[in-house]
């Protein structure tokens, strides 16, 4: 733990990431701190240049927390999530004063990639750095009682999340890979992932096959990412968003994310393995896809991709790193 932030202002920034290996489903919560704990382990890549930068300090003067986001102030539900990593930052700290937030993204909507992963996890590293909680592990339970995936922002390069908080796995230099994110779509999704995955774990039949093939895919995903097994990694990640979206598919109503672009895309990129380009492809919450394949040949993978009718951008991501926390002056 350090000192309190009594005077000034702490800024954090944290990239979005994407898994590999999904996250979909959480284990029973008995109180409010166990919000967003994992049904199945999960395993991510953290993005450099695209997240949020978040602003925080305390405002004891006032009656409740208020927050901007990209200069507007939140209500409702979006409010209430960041409220709820406040007051078990407030708890831990075992302090009362509201805090002041204001967050920026950087992170196109049309792109698919979670902000709200990146927006929890600077969350949780400005305003748990106010309240003197800057151990790492600390900050990604507390990000994950945000948004879940959140957890893995907190940590650069290749993460794993297993428990009530991520961990880091390898540096952003492990391996010099890339993801190309096709986008098919820029509407907001019909379904967020935190109630699509609630219903799918209430509703599906798949679901309790999905929690027991789970670890394996995990575990096999992390060996291929340990020996840089780009074959291997691309058939833990392809089984783990297909069984996911096979799950989903079996809840009721029925969730489907996938558009006619979306799975031309998939095509295109079986194709390429056919002609010899090792690549592989995975979706999320949402109908744009995003392929993995070696540095080099993202150029190739980006032609293939945008050839595509429908296909309206290729956007190529690459390693990040983990947090920056840093305090600073107030601007008021
Ligand atoms: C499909 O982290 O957005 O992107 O914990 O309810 O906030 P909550 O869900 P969220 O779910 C992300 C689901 C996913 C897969 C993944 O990122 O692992």
């Amino acid at each position: 733990m350090s000192e309190l932030v009594l005077e000034g202002e702490v800024r954090a920034e944290a990239g979005v990431n994407f898994a590999l290996i999904k996250y979909w489903g959480k284990a029973p919560a008995r109180a409010a701190h166990e919000a967003n704990l994992p049904a199945v382990p999960s395993l991510s890549l953290t993005l450099a240049d695209l997240g949020t930068v978040t602003r925080a300090r305390f405002a004891p003067d006032a009656a409740e927390d208020a927050v901007w986001l990209d200069g507007e102030r939140l209500a409702g539900e979006p409010l209430r999530r960041v409220v709820a990593v406040l007051d078990r930052i407030r708890s831990v700290a075992a302090l009362r004063s509201p805090f002041e937030i204001r967050s920026t993204n950087s992170v196109p909507t049309a792109a698919g990639l979670a902000s709200s992963a990146s927006g929890m996890a600077a969350l949780a590293g400005a305003a748990g750095r106010c309240a003197g909680l800057d151990d790492p592990a600390r900050v990604s339970e507390l990000a994950r009682i945000g948004s879940g995936s959140a957890s893995r922002s907190v940590f650069g390069g290749w993460v794993a999340w297993d428990g009530p908080a991520a961990r880091p796995l390898h540096p952003e230099d492990h391996w010099d890979l890339a993801v190309v994110v096709a986008i098919v779509s820029r509407a907001r999704k019909k379904i967020g992932s935190r109630a699509a995955m609630n219903l799918t774990a209430r509703t599906s039949p798949f679901y309790a096959g999905w929690v027991q093939q789970a670890r394996g895919t995990f575990d096999e995903g992390v060996r291929a990412l340990a020996e840089r097994d780009l074959e291997g990694l691309v058939a833990a990640m392809e089984a783990s968003t297909m069984r996911m979206h096979a799950c989903a598919m079996g809840a009721r109503p029925p969730i489907l994310y996938w558009q006619a672009e979306s799975l031309a895309a998939i095509h295109r990129v079986r194709a390429l393995r056919e002609e010899g380009l090792m690549c592989g492809w995975t979706m999320d919450a949402g109908p744009n896809v995003k392929v993995v394949c070696e540095r080099e040949a993202q150029g190739v993978v980006v032609e293939a991709l945008s050839e595509i009718p429908g296909v309206q951008e290729c956007m190529v991501c690459l390693p990040g790193p983990g947090i920056r926390v840093s305090l600073g002056r107030s601007e008021g």
